[in-house]
Protein backbone atom coordinates (compact mmCIF):
# COMPACT_ATOMS: atom_id res chain seq x y z
CA UNK A 1 0.00 0.00 0.00
CA UNK A 2 1.26 3.58 -0.66
CA UNK A 3 -1.12 5.69 1.13
CA UNK A 4 -2.97 5.37 4.19
CA UNK A 5 -6.62 3.66 3.98
CA UNK A 6 -9.84 3.81 6.14
CA UNK A 7 -11.44 0.98 7.52
CA UNK A 8 -14.58 1.83 8.69
CA UNK A 9 -16.37 -0.92 10.43
CA UNK A 10 -19.95 -0.46 10.81
CA UNK A 11 -20.97 -2.71 13.53
CA UNK A 12 -25.86 -2.46 13.21
CA UNK A 13 -27.55 -4.37 15.70
CA UNK A 14 -24.41 -6.91 15.40
CA UNK A 15 -23.26 -5.76 18.60
CA UNK A 16 -25.69 -6.16 20.89
CA UNK A 17 -24.20 -4.98 23.99
CA UNK A 18 -20.87 -3.32 26.20
CA UNK A 19 -19.54 -6.84 26.47
CA UNK A 20 -19.22 -7.40 23.12
CA UNK A 21 -18.13 -4.63 21.84
CA UNK A 22 -15.28 -4.62 24.62
CA UNK A 23 -14.32 -7.76 23.11
CA UNK A 24 -14.23 -6.71 19.56
CA UNK A 25 -12.11 -3.30 20.68
CA UNK A 26 -9.97 -5.67 22.51
CA UNK A 27 -8.65 -8.10 19.99
CA UNK A 28 -8.28 -5.23 17.75
CA UNK A 29 -6.83 -3.73 20.76
CA UNK A 30 -4.17 -6.17 20.90
CA UNK A 31 -3.49 -6.94 17.29
CA UNK A 32 -1.92 -2.83 17.20
CA UNK A 33 -0.30 -3.38 20.57
CA UNK A 34 1.21 -6.87 18.65
CA UNK A 35 2.28 -4.84 15.66
CA UNK A 36 3.57 -1.42 17.31
CA UNK A 37 1.51 0.61 15.62
CA UNK A 38 -1.05 0.44 12.78
CA UNK A 39 0.82 1.24 9.87
CA UNK A 40 -1.51 3.07 6.95
CA UNK A 41 -4.50 2.05 8.24
CA UNK A 42 -7.10 4.32 9.61
CA UNK A 43 -9.56 2.60 11.68
CA UNK A 44 -13.07 4.14 12.64
CA UNK A 45 -15.54 2.36 14.73
CA UNK A 46 -19.76 3.15 14.39
CA UNK A 47 -21.42 1.58 16.98
CA UNK A 48 -25.40 1.17 16.94
CA UNK A 49 -26.98 3.86 18.63
CA UNK A 50 -27.36 2.34 22.28
CA UNK A 51 -23.40 1.97 22.47
CA UNK A 52 -22.56 5.20 21.27
CA UNK A 53 -21.48 6.76 24.54
CA UNK A 54 -20.25 3.36 26.34
CA UNK A 55 -18.27 2.91 23.35
CA UNK A 56 -16.79 6.31 22.48
CA UNK A 57 -15.49 5.73 26.31
CA UNK A 58 -14.04 2.18 25.59
CA UNK A 59 -12.16 3.82 22.75
CA UNK A 60 -10.52 6.67 25.12
CA UNK A 61 -9.64 4.05 27.55
CA UNK A 62 -7.96 2.22 24.10
CA UNK A 63 -5.19 2.99 21.63
CA UNK A 64 -8.01 3.40 19.04
CA UNK A 65 -9.65 6.66 18.72
CA UNK A 66 -12.09 7.03 15.98
CA UNK A 67 -15.47 6.83 16.41
CA UNK A 68 -18.61 7.40 13.77
CA UNK A 69 -22.33 6.95 13.91
CA UNK A 70 -25.51 6.61 11.69
CA UNK A 71 -26.73 9.87 11.70
CA UNK A 72 -29.78 10.10 13.57
CA UNK A 73 -31.40 13.48 13.78
CA UNK A 74 -31.43 13.69 17.56
CA UNK A 75 -27.70 12.30 17.37
CA UNK A 76 -26.96 15.30 14.94
CA UNK A 77 -28.07 17.72 17.32
CA UNK A 78 -26.67 16.33 20.38
CA UNK A 79 -23.62 14.26 19.72
CA UNK A 80 -21.22 12.79 22.42
CA UNK A 81 -17.92 14.15 22.40
CA UNK A 82 -15.24 12.85 20.56
CA UNK A 83 -16.98 11.68 17.67
CA UNK A 84 -15.34 12.55 14.58
CA UNK A 85 -17.51 11.03 11.59
CA UNK A 86 -21.19 10.47 10.55
CA UNK A 87 -22.72 7.40 8.19
CA UNK A 88 -25.09 9.71 6.22
CA UNK A 89 -27.46 7.91 3.43
CA UNK A 90 -27.17 4.51 4.48
CA UNK A 91 -29.42 1.83 3.16
CA UNK A 92 -30.89 0.88 6.74
CA UNK A 93 -31.70 4.50 6.84
CA UNK A 94 -32.59 4.79 3.13
CA UNK A 95 -34.57 2.14 3.42
CA UNK A 96 -35.67 0.88 6.91
CA UNK A 97 -37.91 -2.40 7.05
CA UNK A 98 -40.37 -0.36 8.61
CA UNK A 99 -41.29 3.10 7.94
CA UNK A 100 -40.57 5.61 5.98
CA UNK A 101 -36.48 6.02 5.07
CA UNK A 102 -34.42 9.40 4.12
CA UNK A 103 -34.38 10.39 1.19
CA UNK A 104 -31.14 12.32 -0.90
CA UNK A 105 -32.59 15.61 0.27
CA UNK A 106 -32.83 14.80 3.75
CA UNK A 107 -29.56 13.61 3.54
CA UNK A 108 -28.06 16.32 1.88
CA UNK A 109 -29.44 18.49 4.65
CA UNK A 110 -27.72 16.18 7.45
CA UNK A 111 -24.44 16.62 5.58
CA UNK A 112 -24.76 19.97 5.58
CA UNK A 113 -25.42 20.12 9.09
CA UNK A 114 -22.78 17.48 9.69
CA UNK A 115 -19.98 19.72 8.16
CA UNK A 116 -21.43 22.89 10.13
CA UNK A 117 -20.76 20.76 13.74
CA UNK A 118 -16.90 19.54 12.19
CA UNK A 119 -18.10 16.41 11.90
CA UNK A 120 -17.05 14.29 8.76
CA UNK A 121 -19.84 12.89 6.65
CA UNK A 122 -19.57 9.39 5.36
CA UNK A 123 -21.91 9.30 2.62
CA UNK A 124 -23.36 6.33 1.44
CA UNK A 125 -23.92 6.07 -2.77
CA UNK A 126 -25.00 3.14 -4.27
CA UNK A 127 -27.56 1.16 -6.46
CA UNK A 128 -30.26 -0.80 -4.59
CA UNK A 129 -31.22 -3.17 -7.47
CA UNK A 130 -28.23 -4.96 -9.83
CA UNK A 131 -30.95 -4.87 -12.41
CA UNK A 132 -31.06 -0.82 -13.50
CA UNK A 133 -28.45 1.41 -14.48
CA UNK A 134 -25.43 1.93 -12.29
CA UNK A 135 -23.76 5.15 -13.43
CA UNK A 136 -27.43 6.45 -14.31
CA UNK A 137 -28.45 6.20 -10.59
CA UNK A 138 -25.44 7.05 -9.02
CA UNK A 139 -24.90 10.71 -11.04
CA UNK A 140 -28.40 11.18 -10.26
CA UNK A 141 -28.37 10.29 -6.50
CA UNK A 142 -24.99 12.76 -6.50
CA UNK A 143 -26.57 15.26 -8.00
CA UNK A 144 -29.67 15.23 -4.94
CA UNK A 145 -27.27 14.35 -2.14
CA UNK A 146 -24.46 16.83 -2.81
CA UNK A 147 -27.18 19.80 -4.19
CA UNK A 148 -25.72 22.95 -2.84
CA UNK A 149 -22.76 22.13 -1.77
CA UNK A 150 -19.65 24.43 -2.45
CA UNK A 151 -16.21 22.15 -3.86
CA UNK A 152 -14.83 22.73 -0.02
CA UNK A 153 -17.45 21.02 1.60
CA UNK A 154 -17.44 17.65 -0.85
CA UNK A 155 -13.80 17.60 -0.67
CA UNK A 156 -14.57 16.97 3.26
CA UNK A 157 -16.91 14.51 2.71
CA UNK A 158 -15.65 11.04 2.20
CA UNK A 159 -17.91 9.02 0.21
CA UNK A 160 -18.47 4.93 0.20
CA UNK A 161 -20.08 3.25 -3.12
CA UNK A 162 -21.62 0.56 -1.38
CA UNK A 163 -24.51 -1.23 -3.52
CA UNK A 164 -27.48 -2.39 -1.78
CA UNK A 165 -27.81 -5.72 -3.38
CA UNK A 166 -24.55 -6.64 -2.29
CA UNK A 167 -24.72 -5.65 1.54
CA UNK A 168 -25.08 -8.96 3.36
CA UNK A 169 -28.30 -10.01 5.28
CA UNK A 170 -30.18 -8.97 1.97
CA UNK A 171 -31.55 -11.70 -0.40
CA UNK A 172 -28.82 -13.10 -2.47
CA UNK A 173 -26.38 -10.38 -1.75
CA UNK A 174 -22.65 -11.25 -2.65
CA UNK A 175 -19.74 -8.94 -2.71
CA UNK A 176 -19.13 -6.87 -5.92
CA UNK A 177 -16.61 -7.75 -8.19
CA UNK A 178 -13.30 -5.48 -7.45
CA UNK A 179 -13.04 -4.33 -10.72
CA UNK A 180 -16.48 -3.48 -11.52
CA UNK A 181 -16.43 -1.60 -7.85
CA UNK A 182 -13.37 0.05 -9.02
CA UNK A 183 -15.03 1.20 -12.50
CA UNK A 184 -17.87 2.91 -10.32
CA UNK A 185 -15.68 4.26 -7.94
CA UNK A 186 -13.66 6.07 -10.90
CA UNK A 187 -17.34 7.33 -12.15
CA UNK A 188 -18.16 8.84 -8.75
CA UNK A 189 -14.54 10.67 -8.24
CA UNK A 190 -14.63 11.99 -12.16
CA UNK A 191 -18.01 13.30 -11.91
CA UNK A 192 -17.43 14.65 -8.51
CA UNK A 193 -14.28 16.02 -9.49
CA UNK A 194 -15.91 17.79 -12.72
CA UNK A 195 -18.71 18.87 -11.51
CA UNK A 196 -17.56 20.58 -8.76
CA UNK A 197 -14.21 21.71 -10.76
CA UNK A 198 -11.73 19.77 -7.61
CA UNK A 199 -8.14 19.84 -7.91
CA UNK A 200 -8.43 16.66 -6.28
CA UNK A 201 -10.63 13.77 -5.78
CA UNK A 202 -12.60 13.34 -3.28
CA UNK A 203 -12.24 10.12 -0.82
CA UNK A 204 -14.33 7.02 -2.08
CA UNK A 205 -14.50 3.43 -0.21
CA UNK A 206 -16.30 0.47 -1.34
CA UNK A 207 -18.91 -1.38 1.14
CA UNK A 208 -21.16 -4.25 0.96
CA UNK A 209 -19.90 -7.84 1.99
CA UNK A 210 -16.31 -7.28 2.41
CA UNK A 211 -14.53 -10.21 4.34
CA UNK A 212 -11.23 -11.45 4.84
CA UNK A 213 -11.25 -13.39 1.42
CA UNK A 214 -12.05 -10.20 -0.65
CA UNK A 215 -10.71 -7.42 1.28
CA UNK A 216 -6.93 -7.35 -0.42
CA UNK A 217 -8.72 -7.19 -3.22
CA UNK A 218 -10.47 -4.23 -2.82
CA UNK A 219 -7.94 -2.15 -0.81
CA UNK A 220 -4.94 -3.39 -3.95
CA UNK A 221 -6.97 -0.92 -6.57
CA UNK A 222 -5.65 2.39 -6.30
CA UNK A 223 -8.52 4.12 -6.82
CA UNK A 224 -10.22 2.37 -3.73
CA UNK A 225 -9.40 4.52 -0.42
CA UNK A 226 -10.88 1.73 2.03
CA UNK A 227 -13.92 -0.04 2.80
CA UNK A 228 -17.18 -0.09 5.50
CA UNK A 229 -17.60 -3.48 6.64
CA UNK A 230 -20.45 -4.22 8.18
CA UNK A 231 -20.39 -7.89 9.78
CA UNK A 232 -17.64 -9.25 9.07
CA UNK A 233 -16.10 -6.52 11.42
CA UNK A 234 -18.51 -7.56 14.57
CA UNK A 235 -16.88 -11.39 14.25
CA UNK A 236 -13.55 -10.91 16.19
CA UNK A 237 -11.43 -13.74 14.52
CA UNK A 238 -12.59 -12.76 11.23
CA UNK A 239 -12.60 -9.00 11.84
CA UNK A 240 -8.51 -9.66 13.10
CA UNK A 241 -8.32 -11.92 9.75
CA UNK A 242 -8.94 -9.26 8.18
CA UNK A 243 -6.56 -6.48 9.74
CA UNK A 244 -3.68 -9.14 9.73
CA UNK A 245 -3.96 -9.44 6.02
CA UNK A 246 -4.02 -5.94 5.29
CA UNK A 247 -1.26 -5.79 7.59
CA UNK A 248 0.83 -8.08 5.66
CA UNK A 249 0.14 -5.97 2.07
CA UNK A 250 2.00 -2.97 3.68
P1 LIG B 1 -21.85 -5.79 5.25
O1 LIG B 1 -22.50 -4.38 5.64
O2 LIG B 1 -20.35 -5.61 5.27
O3 LIG B 1 -22.31 -6.70 6.35
O4 LIG B 1 -22.33 -6.15 3.92
C1 LIG B 1 -22.04 -3.18 5.16
C2 LIG B 1 -22.89 -2.06 5.67
O5 LIG B 1 -24.10 -2.24 5.84
O6 LIG B 1 -22.43 -0.96 5.89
Amino acid sequence: MNKEKLIVSNWKNYVANQAQAQEILDAVNDLLESRGENGELSLVFCPDESLIVSTSELLQKSHLENSAFLGAQDLLDDYPAKLQYVILGHSSKRWPTVGGGETSVSINSKIKRSLEKELTPIVCIGEKDKSVDAEDFIKNQINKTFAGLTPDQVQNCIIVYEPVWAISGNPDAHADNPEDASDKIQIIRDYIRADWDLEDDVMVLYGGSVSSDNVVEFISKENIAGVLIGRASTQKEEFSGILNKLFAMQ
